[in-house]
C-alpha cells in the first residue's frame, strides 16, 4: 500500500457541492498548521464500494459520508461501531493501517457535545425529552439521549409509522405521540429537540404550537439556517435555554478530525464564525 506524505480525508456524497465539511476541516487544518487536506468526493451509489476500497491506497486516512450513502456504507465497511449499527447509518470512516475500513456515527456525539456546551446545566435525566421527527437525525438524537440517561422520550412525527419503527428499535423509553398532539408533549418535557426540516430556509414553516414550553426547558433545533429559528426565538421568549444547531455540525466533525490528523480541534466562536461566513 502506498502512503501519501500528506494525510488526506474527504466527504463522500452525491451531490456533494453543498457540503460544509470541507470548509470545517480545512479551517481546522490551517488553524493548527497541520499537514493534510480534505476534499469533496462526488461518488455515485454504483461506484461507492470501489471508491471506498481505493481511497486508502491513494493516501486517504478516512472520510465522512453524507447523503445518500450513510446507510449503504455499513455493508461496505469491515467493522461497524455499535453506535452506527444502532442508528443504522454511518457518517465517519477510518482507514486502518491494516487496510480495514472502520465505520462510526458521530452525529449523536455531536448532538450531545453541542447541548452540553450550549447548556452547561442541562441534565438529561431531569425529565422527559420531546423529540420532533423520526428520520435519520432523530435516530442519532434518540440513541444519544438514551446513552446520556434520559429515561422517557416523547416522539412525534408527521408520518406516525416511522415513529413506531423507532419505538420498536429503541424500546419502551419511547412514547409515540400523534403529530397533531405535538404541542401537548412539550408541557412536561425538560428537553425539546427538533430533528425535522421544518423552519429551515426553503422548507415548510414550523407550525407546532409552542405555548406548552416551560421556563428552564432546554430547547435545541437541528436546523441552523437560519441560526435563530422560530422554535428557538419562541422558546427564548418563554424563558427556555436555547441551543442552536450549528454546533452539532461542528462537533460531529471532531472525532474524525482527531483520528485522521492527530489533534482534537476546538469548537469555539472562531470556528462558528468561519462556518457562518
Ligand atoms: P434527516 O436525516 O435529517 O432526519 P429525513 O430522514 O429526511 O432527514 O427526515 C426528515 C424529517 O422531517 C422527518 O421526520 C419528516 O417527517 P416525515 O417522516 O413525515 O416525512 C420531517 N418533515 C419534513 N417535512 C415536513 C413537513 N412539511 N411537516 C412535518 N414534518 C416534516
Amino acid at each position: 500500500m502506498t502512503h501519501s506524505i500528506i494525510p488526506l480525508a474527504g466527504v463522500i456524497g452525491c451531490p456533494i457541492s453543498h457540503s460544509r465539511s470541507p470548509k470545517l476541516h480545512k479551517f481546522w487544518l490551517a488553524r493548527y498548521g497541520l499537514a493534510g487536506d480534505y476534499v469533496p468526493l462526488h461518488v455515485t451509489e454504483a461506484d461507492l464500494p470501489g471508491v471506498i476500497r481505493a481511497l486508502p491506497k491513494m493516501g486517504f486516512v478516512g472520510a465522512n459520508v453524507t447523503i445518500p450513502h450513510k446507510v449503504s456504507v455499513l455493508s461496505i465497511a469491515d467493522q461497524v461501531s455499535d453506535r452506527a449499527t444502532l442508528i443504522g447509518a454511518a457518517n465517519t470512516l477510518a482507514f486502518g493501517a491494516d487496510g480495514r475500513i472502520y465505520a462510526d456515527n458521530t452525529d449523536g456525539y455531536g448532538f450531545l457535545a453541542n447541548l452540553r456546551q450550549g447548556a452547561p446545566d442541562w441534565d438529561p435525566s431531569a425529565g422527559p425529552a420531546a423529540v420532533l421527527g423520526a428520520g435519520g437525525a432523530a435516530r442519532a438524537v434518540i440513541s444519544s439521549l438514551i446513552e446520556a440517561g434520559t429515561k422517557e422520550i416523547y416522539l412525534t412525527n408527521r408520518t406516525r409509522p416511522k415513529a413506531e419503527t423507532l419505538r420498536h428499535d429503541f424500546g419502551s423509553r419511547i412514547t409515540v405521540v400523534d403529530w397533531v398532539q405535538a404541542g401537548n408533549m412539550l408541557e412536561d418535557a425538560t428537553t425539546v429537540v427538533n430533528t425535522t426540516s421544518l423552519g429551515m430556509t426553503g422548507a415548510a414553516e414550523f407550525r407546532v404550537p409552542l405555548d406548552g414550553l416551560r421556563r428552564g426547558t432546554v430547547v435545541t433545533d437541528l436546523v441552523y439556517t437560519p441560526l435563530r429559528t422560530k422554535l428557538l426565538q419562541e422558546a427564548e421568549a418563554a424563558g427556555c435555554v436555547t441551543v442552536d444547531g450549528l454546533g452539532m455540525l461542528i462537533h460531529q466533525g471532531v472525532p474524525g478530525f482527531e483520528r485522521w490528523f492527530g489533534r482534537r480541534p476546538e469548537v469555539d466562536d472562531l470556528v462558528r464564525q468561519e462556518m457562518l461566513s
